[in-house]
């Protein structure tokens, strides 16, 4: 049976009014990474990481899902065999455009933490410094979402995806953080085909036997229409 690994970046939310990270003006040229994406930037100023965070919870409260993410939910959908999205966005833009089993592996905004008692549950729009956990009750509440220098989630689950797929595509990602950037190589050793469609090439470019340049909106619904096309 073929099997379809498709992981996604922030570029395929672009159109849907996200910022992506390293882009011109991206959230990176905004903030430093080393104040709001790590575990120790929250250990040193948790209001300002929970500011950060809550003001992307609205932001993506407001954010319709695009073109692309309905592509790849009729691909899950419609396609003959299996379809698995991994996507490294912590917005719910898949799910609103229709998929299912998305394997969020950088965690989700919907989401909140206990680094206590390892309890999740459903973020409120805004989390607060010292808000207890309901398990626990302990106060170091924080969003649901994996930091630089944390282990992403679900990698035992993806890997194994990986080593069955007939035909991997990254979407919409830069290609600069690992582990996820080196899924194409896990990929092309179970000797899957490979595909990028990106708006530019990404860093690991070369890695893929295809690259499809252009916005999301346009590339990812007509490629998701060759794959559906009979051959
Ligand atoms: P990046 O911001 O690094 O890359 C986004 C990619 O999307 C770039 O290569 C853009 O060229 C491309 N792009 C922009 N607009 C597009 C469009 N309309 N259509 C298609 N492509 C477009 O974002 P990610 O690769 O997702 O992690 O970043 C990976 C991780 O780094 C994120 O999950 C986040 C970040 O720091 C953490 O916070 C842990």
């Amino acid at each position: 049976m073929e099997k379809i690994v498709i992981l996604t970046g922030a570029g395929i939310s672009a159109e849907s009014g996200l910022g992506t990270f390293r882009d011109e003006g991206g959230l990176w040229a905004q903030h430093r990474i080393e104040d709001v994406a790590t575990p120790e930037g929250f250990a040193r100023d948790p209001a300002l990481v929970h500011r950060f965070y809550n003001a992307r919870r609205v932001q993506a409260a407001k954010a319709k899902s695009n073109a692309a993410h309905a592509a790849l939910a009729r691909l899950q959908m419609d396609f003959p065999g299996e379809v698995v999205i991994v996507t490294q966005n912590v917005d719910s833009l898949h799910e609103s455009g229709g998929a299912e089993h998305v394997i969020h592996m950088h965690g989700t905004l919907a989401g909140a933490f206990c680094p206590a008692c390892s309890h999740r549950w459903a973020s409120p729009p805004e989390m607060a410094v010292g808000e207890p956990c309901p398990a626990c009750g302990a106060a170091t509440a924080r969003p649901d979402v994996v930091w630089f220098g944390e282990m992403p989630y679900h990698m035992d689950a993806i890997y194994d995806h990986l080593a069955e797929a007939t035909l991997f595509a990254a979407i919409g990602t830069s290609g600069q953080v690992y582990p996820a950037a080196a899924f194409v190589h896990e990929a092309l050793q179970s000797g899957a085909r490979t595909v990028e469609l990106n708006l530019e090439p990404s860093t690991g470019t070369s890695s893929f036997d295809e690259v499809i340049l252009g916005p999301a909106t346009e590339t990812v619904p007509s490629w998701v229409d060759d794959l559906l096309s009979p051959r």
